[in-house]
């Protein structure tokens, strides 16, 4: 369910972040200004998405461009957008990304004193760019553990989800969204082109408690516990008690099949299986910022057993087996995993 009350529409996300700040009484707008530069990065990472149709349409302009400058893979593009905004937001001392298989850290005089790290996907569901199909960024925001002035340190990184103090994800799909929470519940903007601006259009995102949309690759069925099979032929059954048979819907974009499943309810299941005992999903930049988001939004994210946003992180990649939506179906699946 989404309130969209009248007296703020036509409110920018910039605006917003302003006006939330003022719940916390000694915010300085440090991570107000760090949400805002993600918000620019955003739509640069948004241009260049609606061009990428364009040039696989035109493949060899694509290739052999003589400026070299559209060649770059957008995954690759994206995380440098991003790196760029946060260096320059001044808010952001380091940064943990899919792309760098080391922490990414800032020594210039403003970052060094920056106070937060920032855990991100820059691009979420990378597979789907070439065939027009939804994709993301995703992003998670924590204060720094080392002292302000210095470099950031992994630990800075290997936080529980629990502290995370913002969170959320871009949605480039028929249209462009942001939508994230700092805790208070998660609101939606969406980007209206014309003026080149997220502008409010979910005020408050709760997700219903109870779904009829299941998401997971089935193509991986033999390999699922016995406990995800049994789960899958429950949503296969008919009962006309609880709504069955379900739908299937899977995107093959975490950030696409969530959104998908956060607003109608759903639930969305990257379980571990034999060959990959934790999953595919990676917990810092995909599974604790949409865990987040999904509780905020009264949904509920477990990796079948534990909640996701308190497991102690071991190291900046690490995989965990993701259960995450209406927070009944999360829990009926969980009972199918203890039989
Ligand atoms: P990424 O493009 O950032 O590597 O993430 C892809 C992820 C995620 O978006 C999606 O849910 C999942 O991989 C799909 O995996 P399968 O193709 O194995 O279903
Ligand atoms: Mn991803
Ligand atoms: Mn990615």
């Amino acid at each position: 369910m989404v309130t969209h009350p009248k007296e703020y529409q036509g409110i920018t996300l910039n605006e917003f972040i302003i006006q939330r700040q003022t719940n916390f009484p000694y915010a300085k707008g440090e991570l107000s200004r760090l949400l805002s530069h993600i918000g620019i990065a955003a739509k640069i990472i948004n241009r260049e998405v609606n061009k990428a149709g364009l040039v696989d349409i035109l493949g060899e302009t694509g290739t052999t461009n003589v400026q070299g400058e559209s060649v770059k893979k957008l995954d690759v593009f994206s995380d440098q957008q991003l790196i760029a905004a946060l260096k320059a937001s001044g808010e952001c001392c380091g940064i943990a990304s899919e792309e760098n298989q080391e922490i990414v850290t800032f020594d210039d005089e403003l970052s060094l004193d920056g106070k937060y790290i920032v855990c991100m996907d820059p691009l979420d569901g990378s597979s789907n760019i070439d065939v027009n199909v939804s994709i993301g960024t995703i992003f998670s925001i924590y204060r720094r553990i080392s002292p302000r002035g210095e470099k950031a340190k992994i630990e800075d990184f290997l936080q529980k989800g629990t502290e995370q103090v913002a969170a959320g994800y871009v949605i480039y799909g028929s249209s462009t969204m942001m939508v994230y929470t700092t805790g208070l519940g998660v609101t939606g903007f969406t980007l209206d082109p014309s003026i080149g601006e997220f502008c409010l259009s979910h005020m408050r995102i709760d997700t219903p408690e109870n779904g009829k949309i299941y998401s997971i690759n089935e193509g991986n069925y033999i390999k699922f516990p016995e406990g995800v099979k049994k789960y899958i032929k429950y949503c296969q059954e008919k009962d006309d008690a609880t709504n069955r048979p379900f739908t299937s819907r899977y995107i093959g974009s975490l950030v696409a099949d969530f959104h998908r499943n956060l607003l109608k309810g759903g639930i969305f299941i990257y379980p571990e299986t034999a060959t990959n005992p934790s999953g595919k999903l990676r917990l810092l930049y995909e599974c604790n910022p949409i865990a987040f988001l999904a509780e905020q939004a009264g949904g509920k994210a477990t990796d079948g057993k534990r909640r996701i946003l308190e497991i102690q992180p071991k190291t900046l990649h690490q995989r965990v087996p993701f259960y995450t939506g209406s927070r009944l179906m999360v829990e009926k699946a969980e009972e199918f995993l203890e039989r």
